[in-house]
């Protein structure tokens, strides 16, 4: 039977998953060596396949893959039609809202800007909270936006908090906490249920074991 394919978001989360893999006992050489390569085989029954995040959620929703790594964040920012089946516990970080040290963001009644490269989970977040606000996506390096005057604040991912402190931001409010999720196209769930309830138990009781 051809092998189950898996999409990995490349970089660490690629990393933590092989690291998983190999907890598991898979022979994850041809991923560790794999030059540009961007199909590669983990032991017999899996290929893997790195791609960026938003993209490992194209592949599974298509179909494509089988099964796909990806952050909470991506998943919160693109999409939802797939099963999320594991919180893989590596990849933790969090969304934050975050404006420059002592400018009490909630104060006044004038409208205000938030920059964000997630305008999905922003607008999300804002929509209880009935404030005027104008949304404006940046495509990285967020934290500039407050400090050109583009923005009031930001909605963005929070790690080591690094990045704010020295850039003279600080959170406001926690969003939500990220961590990688496992998630499983709809039909291969129904299709290949033994092979992927299998893997899923594998890599759940890896996940428990680091
Ligand atoms: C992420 C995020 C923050 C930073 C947070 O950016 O958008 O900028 O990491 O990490 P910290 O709290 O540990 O400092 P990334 O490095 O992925 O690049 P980007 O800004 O280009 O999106």
């Amino acid at each position: 039977m051809k092998p189950l394919r898996i999409a990995l978001t490349k970089g660490r989360l690629e990393k933590d998953t092989v690291a998983l893999f190999e907890t598991i006992g898979f022979d994850c050489e041809a991923v560790k060596n794999k030059g540009r390569k961007l199909i590669l085989p983990v032991g017999e029954h899996l290929e893997v396949v790195l791609a960026k995040a938003a993209d490992v959620i194209t592949y599974v929703e298509h179909g494509v893959c089988d099964l796909g790594v990806v952050g909470k964040d991506t998943i919160m920012e693109y999409g939802t039609s797939f099963y999320e089946v594991l919180d893989l516990g590596f990849g933790r970080c969090r969304f934050a809202l975050a404006a420059p040290k002592g400018s009490d963001f909630f104060s006044g009644y004038a409208s205000k800007t938030i920059a964000t490269k997630y305008p999905n989970v922003a607008r999300n977040y804002f929509e209880s909270k009935a404030m005027d606000i104008r949304f404006i996506k940046i495509e990285g390096s967020v934290e500039l936006a407050p400090l050109l005057g583009l923005s009031d604040a930001i909605v963005d991912i929070v790690e080591t908090g690094s990045t704010l402190r020295e850039n003279g931001l600080e959170v406001v409010e926690t969003v939500c906490d990220i961590s990688a999720r496992l998630i499983v196209n709809t039909a291969s769930l129904k299709l290949r249920k033994a092979e992927i309830e299998e893997l899923v138990a594998q890599m759940e009781q890896a996940t428990q074991e680091k």
